[in-house]
């Protein structure tokens, strides 16, 4: 048995960004999601939440990193709700208290899933810092209520996910995949994205992922991954933000095997055949000045996990 943590102990939890190999989207149900046919892979750009311990009933949270101007610090930040679920639900309703901090990586409103990244972390840290008693699908109980991607980032790996995106199936997938991201300025909600993507018509019939990703991801092999990446989002975060286009055109001049727009964007990933090829290819994009901040990644990664 692990001893409880001090009131002085900090506990670190590192979750990891994903990209989505495939996401397929239906039309806009009734309560306002749409039904997903996805295959998230989690790759290796990574938030930190770290908990201490605070007075009963005070969750706060302090966010530091490049974009941390950009990310709630009140009761809406999704760690905070997080939290206060955790404490509400498994604590149940003990007056606990957590001060959080997040160090933030994963670019924020980037299409990577950054905030649900921080509810898991936020879940794990809390759930260990109170010493709680609850199992891994309670914690992914409790993250589908905060976010549709929260259950993946605590997963991590790679896993089909349908529903909202929320209800998760391992995928098998061999080796490791080499990724360049490019950062935008532009920050693009995700559900305008959505708001777009109903405008334009774009809902695909049937909800199935393609086969050939699948078997691609079985095999390890990356020539074929890159045939089969499919966004059906992508043309709605190209029309909400024309100028991705040109990112996307030079990532595949600069020669990555596939390139697409991660989630609902405006992050562009650009898949490299191996990892001398991707640092190439990020030391060639950055010089050609479009983008906030390249980072190059791979994965897949593990999900939520504390740093000890
Ligand atoms: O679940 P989460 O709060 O991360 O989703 C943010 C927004 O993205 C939702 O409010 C909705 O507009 C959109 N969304 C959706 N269908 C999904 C997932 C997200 O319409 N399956």
């Amino acid at each position: 048995m692990a001893s409880p943590v001090t009131e002085t102990e900090a506990v670190r939890v590192r979750v990891a960004g994903k990209v989505n190999l495939a996401l397929r989207s239906g039309p806009r149900r009734p309560d306002g999601y749409h039904s997903l046919a996805t295959v998230f892979q989690a790759v290796s750009v990574f938030d930190e939440v770290e908990a201490t311990w605070a007075k009963p009933g005070q969750i706060t949270v302090s966010v530091v990193g490049e974009q941390a101007d950009l990310v709630p610090s009140g009761e809406s930040n999704l760690a905070v709700k997080a939290a206060r679920l955790l404490a509400a639900t498994a604590g149940a309703g003990q007056p606990l208290g957590a001060e959080l901090l997040v160090r933030k990586a994963i670019p924020v409103t980037g299409g990577m899933a950054g905030g649900s990244a921080d509810a898991a972390g936020a879940l794990l840290a809390c759930a260990v810092l109170w010493d709680l008693d609850v199992t891994p699908d309670e914690l992914r109980e409790l993250g589908a209520q905060l976010g549709a991607d929260v259950p993946f980032c605590l997963a991590g790996g790679t896993a089909l996910g349908t529903g909202r995106g929320d209800q998760l199936a391992p995928v098998l997938s061999r080796g490791t995949y080499h990724w360049v991201l490019a950062f935008n300025e532009a920050e693009l909600s995700t559900p305008a994205v959505f708001a777009k993507f109903d405008e334009l018509g774009l809902a695909t019939e049937p909800l199935t992922v393609p086969s050939a990703l699948l078997n691609a991801l079985v095999r390890g092999d990356v020539q074929a991954l890159g045939r089969t990446l499919v966004n059906d989002m992508e043309p709605a975060a190209l029309a909400l933000r024309p100028e991705l286009r040109q990112v996307l055109d030079a990532g595949r001049e600069l020669g990555a095997i596939a390139a697409m727009v991660s989630g609902s964007g405006p992050t562009v990933a650009f898949l490299a055949p191996n990892e001398p090829a991707a640092v190439d290819l990020s030391v060639k994009l950055s010089g050609a000045g479009l983008c906030r901040a390249v980072k190059r990644v791979s994965g897949p990664v593990p999900g939520a996990r504390l740093v000890v």
